[in-house]
Parts: C-alpha cells; structure tokens; sequence
C-alpha cells in the first residue's frame, strides 16, 4: 500500500481526506513518493515546484514553502504514521535499536501540534492502534522498533539517533537562544543521523518569513531546478487548502499585505532584511572574553534594558572607549521571572565595580528604573534616542571591527537576529524577529553609544577647574583616542591647567 492508497482507503487515512481540497496535497505526497500523477495533480505539481517533470524515484528532502493553515503540519503527521507503520526498518537497525521519526518545532508546544496529530491518526484506525506498545506525552513507542518523539530546535538534543525521518515544522521561525542559525544546525545534526537508512526522509515545511535562513536558501538552491533531488514545493494557502475562505485571506491582505502575502500567499518577505550578518559579528568578538575586569583610569559607561521580571530579560553592559575602538567589558542579563528590585540591586554592583554612578537606559520602561536604581544612588537617565537609532549607529562600528565585543554566544545570537524593516513594512526600523529577544544587544548597542558620545561625560564627570563645558565640548572629537574618553592628550593639554575631571559622588 503506498501513501496515496492509504489516504483513500476509509480502513486507513481516508475519512479524514474524502473531501475535494486534498488534491492539491495528494499531488505533492505522488511527488514525493515517485507515484504516479493524474494530468490534474500534474499542473499542480508544475505550478508549486515551477518544475516540468516529477523524479521517478521517491525524494529523500523536500521543502514545503505553504501559507498558513495550508494543512503542512497534518501532512507531515501523515508522512510521519505511515512511514512508522507501512515502512519495516528493522534491517537497518542494530540489536536492540530504534529507529526515531523525529518532530522537530521551535518549542515543546508547537511541536505537540504534529504529535497530537500524529496520536489522533494512529488511535482512529484499530489496526494503527494495536502497534502502539507505550506513549508519554511527547513520544510513542511502536511495537516495530520505531519511536516517533518530539524535539525542540537544538542541535544537540538532535544527536546521537538512527532517523528514518525528519519532520521540522516551521523551521523559518526558529530563533535560537544561542544560535544565529538553529535551522542550519539541527538539519546538520541529523543528516548524519539518517545516512545509514536507506529512503529516510528530511521534510522541512514551513510558511515563509525574510529573505533569510534555511528555507530561503534551500529555495534559492532548488526550486524550479528540474531533475534536483530536492524538492522545493511552494503554494498559497488555497492552493493547497480550498476550504480557508478567501475572504478572510483578503481582510489580512487588506490590514497588512507584506505579513499578509508571507504568511497567506507564501511569498518571502521583501520588506524585512537581516541587520547585519553572522560573519561581520563574529570577526568583532574576543574569542573566550567573556568579561574585562575594570581597570583604573578608565571612564567606563553602561547601559541598560529594563524589564519589570515577567517576560523579558533585564540587560545591563558596560563599555569604555580605547583610541579608535570602543571596547565591551561586561554583559549581565537576569531572565524572567525575576522581581525587578532584587535585579538592580545585582547590576548595582556591577556598576559600582567599574565606579559607574550613572547609566543610560531604554527610554520605554517608563520611570521606575529612575527610582530603582536612585535608591542605589545610581541616577538613571533615559536614552535620547529609540533603539533603532541605536542600532544604526552601531553598525558601522561592527562593519569596520571598531568594535570588541565579549564571547557571549547569546549576544551574537541576538545581533545577527535582528531585523531590518524597512518603509513598505508596518513595523518600521530595526527589532527582534518575532518571538525572538533583543534585550542584551540593545543594551551594548546603547552602551557603544554612550561610550562615544562626546557629550556624555558631563553626566558622570563635572568639572572641578579650568574652562567652561562649552567651550571644552566643542574641542571634543567624535571618537576621541587614548585614555580620555573624549578628549586627546594633545587637546587635553591644550586647555589651560590647571584641570581635572572627578567621578560625581
Ligand atoms: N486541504 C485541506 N482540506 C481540508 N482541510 C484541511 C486541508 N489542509 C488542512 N486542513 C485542516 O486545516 C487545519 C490546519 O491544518 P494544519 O495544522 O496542518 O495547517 P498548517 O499549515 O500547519 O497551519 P499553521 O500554518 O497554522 O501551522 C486542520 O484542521 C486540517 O485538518
Ligand atoms: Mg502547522
């Protein structure tokens, strides 16, 4: 019985494919399985793949680029049983092995989604249902050695296993804690893992999002490639699922067509770039830095993003200038949940070991941080500036390596993770992707700013002689060298001894 068989057959699959909108899909599953096509599914599979002619043998990757609802997670459930209990994979397993048919999602819950399905296909059909020997709520265990589980997008939890299948759900919306690239990563992981089974299936479906990622390049790489052993299959949501009504499609259309045409129509978004790549990032960090003590004689800044402890991490980091380059020298990020009080009084003493009495801040999280960290006598002072202001004046520090930042893969992670939105789009300037975080790159971003700011000093130092801060901030440069973080030695001398600048008590 082959995999269209049994979607026909009511003693298997078929009462849940009797009506009309499966076609599409049924096209896709003879595309895949080398089945033979109806003149029908044929324009189907020449309209999605923008390919001539099917492989005549079954593929062992496919991409599915589907809009929303488009019916990706319950097909790939489908493939999923029936590869589990249509397939004998015992040869290929050693004594005592078992083989995985793994799901793989962004989280725990989303990966339930395919599981649930899974269970539900499996327990309506008694002959399925007798193969089932244990379950927990993320696995089942067949009788026939095979197990299908559930994965979060970790490289690492993906190792180490005999695959007969891969299913990565949504693969374009996976954000990596510490991981610029999870997709990339988990799909290496198990390519090793399915290569001593033969006819093991790498099946990555997802609705598409930026430009960028895994999708995207394997979308690049083989759609429209006929006689490519990768399958990119690329279909609206009605294409494949006529019963999502068209009218609710053109009122999302309608609110917001870029977010509207990805998710709806499954087209990658051209409104929403990466901010800076992986590459550029990487070359700007110290390898196994993870925090610069303070030194003396070093005017040393911070900055923070403050979060009231339920969702969001609450970020500080401390940055100095050195010549040319501005240097980060520490990171702290307390993630939720956390109560807000216990957390300044932690990054207080940090601040108090790089002698900082007074920080900058993101300018949205209202005016409890001000009182918060005044009771530390740490005055708080709102950031002039949104945080795609400050973004933007970091990137040419990253760009021309201006910049050293500290080994912290979660840092990384979030800058390369940025985006860029741009005028077409509703969200306008340079954020986290969504779900995603930004908390700890906002706060070094912004401290690389204060660090360079020439007017910064008048915050944390006064003077105690000599002229007046006008005429000194107009001699100040830009980007000052040496020791003084904004003046050189060369101007500092040419203002009248006798001068010193001192820490505000
Ligand atoms: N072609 C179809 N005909 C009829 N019903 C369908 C079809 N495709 C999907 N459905 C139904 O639509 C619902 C959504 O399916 P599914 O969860 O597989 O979609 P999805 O593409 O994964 O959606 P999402 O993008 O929200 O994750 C399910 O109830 C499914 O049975
Ligand atoms: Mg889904």
């Amino acid at each position: 019985m082959n995999i269209i068989d049994a979607m026909n057959d009511d003693a298997v699959f078929g009462r849940h494919f009797r009506t009309i909108t499966w076609d599409a899909w049924r096209a896709f599953l003879a595309a895949l399985f080398a089945l033979p096509m109806t003149p029908e599914q044929l324009a189907i599979f020449q309209k999605c793949t923008n390919r001539n002619t099917p492989s005549t043998t079954p593929l062992q990757e496919a991409w599915l680029c589907i809009g929303r609802r488009g019916g990706k997670s319950f097909v790939l459930a489908v493939i999923a049983v029936f590869l589990a209990c249509f397939r004998d994979w015992r040869e290929y397993l050693g004594p005592g092995e078992r083989a995985t048919i793994m799901i793989v999602a962004a989280d725990r819950r989303q990966s339930r989604v395919i599981m649930r399905y899974c269970r539900g296909l499996l327990k309506a059909v008694p002959m399925l249902a007798r193969v089932i020997e244990s379950e927990t709520r993320e696995s089942i265990d067949l009788k026939n050695n095979i197990t299908i589980e559930v994965h979060t997008a970790s490289f690492r939890s993906t190792r180490g296993y005999s695959i007969v299948a891969a299913l990565l759900d949504e693969l374009a919306f996976w954000h990596g804690e510490e991981s610029t690239d999870p997709d990339t990563e988990v799909i290496n992981a198990i390519k090793p893992s399915m290569a001593t089974i033969p006819g093991a299936m790498l099946l990555c479906a997802s609705s598409p999002y930026a430009r960028r990622g895994a999708l995207w390049d394997a979308h690049r790489k083989h759609f429209a490639k006929d006689g490519d052993p990768v399958l990119v299959w690329q279909a609206d949501t009605r294409t494949m699922n006529g019963s999502v009504p068209q009218s609710l499609i053109d009122r999302h259309l309608a609110d917001d067509p870029a977010r509207a045409g990805a998710e709806w129509l499954a087209l990658f978004r051209t409104d929403v770039e990466g901010f800076v790549s992986r590459e550029v990032v990487e070359a700007c960090v110290t390898p196994f830095e993870r925090e610069r003590p303070p030194l003396p004689g070093i005017f040393y800044r911070a900055f923070a993003d403050p979060s009231g402890g339920s969702s969001d991490s609450f970020a500080l980091a401390v940055a100095h200038v050195d010549g040319e380059r501005v240097v980060l020298d520490a990171v702290r990020e307390i993630r939720p949940p956390f109560a807000p009080t216990v957390a300044v009084a932690e990054l207080v003493q940090l601040l108090k070991t790089y002698h900082v009495s007074s920080i900058s801040g993101d300018r949205y999280a209202g005016e409890w941080p001000v009182e918060a960290f005044a009771k530390h006598g740490v005055r708080y002072e709102a950031a002039a500036k949104p945080k795609s202001a400050l973004y933007i004046e970091f990137l040419p520090l990253l760009n021309s390596g201006r910049i050293d930042l500290l080994d912290s893969p979660r840092l990384v992670a979030q800058l390369v993770g940025l985006e860029r939105h741009t005028a077409r789009s509703s969200r306008e300037g340079i954020d986290h992707a969504v779900g995603a975080h930004d908390d700890v790159a906002n706060a070094v971003a912004g401290a690389a700013a204060i660090a360079i700011d020439k007017y910064s000093y008048r915050s944390d130092y006064q003077w105690v002689s000599g002229p007046d801060t006008d005429v000194v901030t107009d001699l100040v440069p830009p980007l000052p060298k040496r020791r003084h973080p904004n003046l050189t030695d060369e101007q500092l001398d040419r203002i009248s001894a006798p001068v010193s600048l001192r820490p505000c008590s």
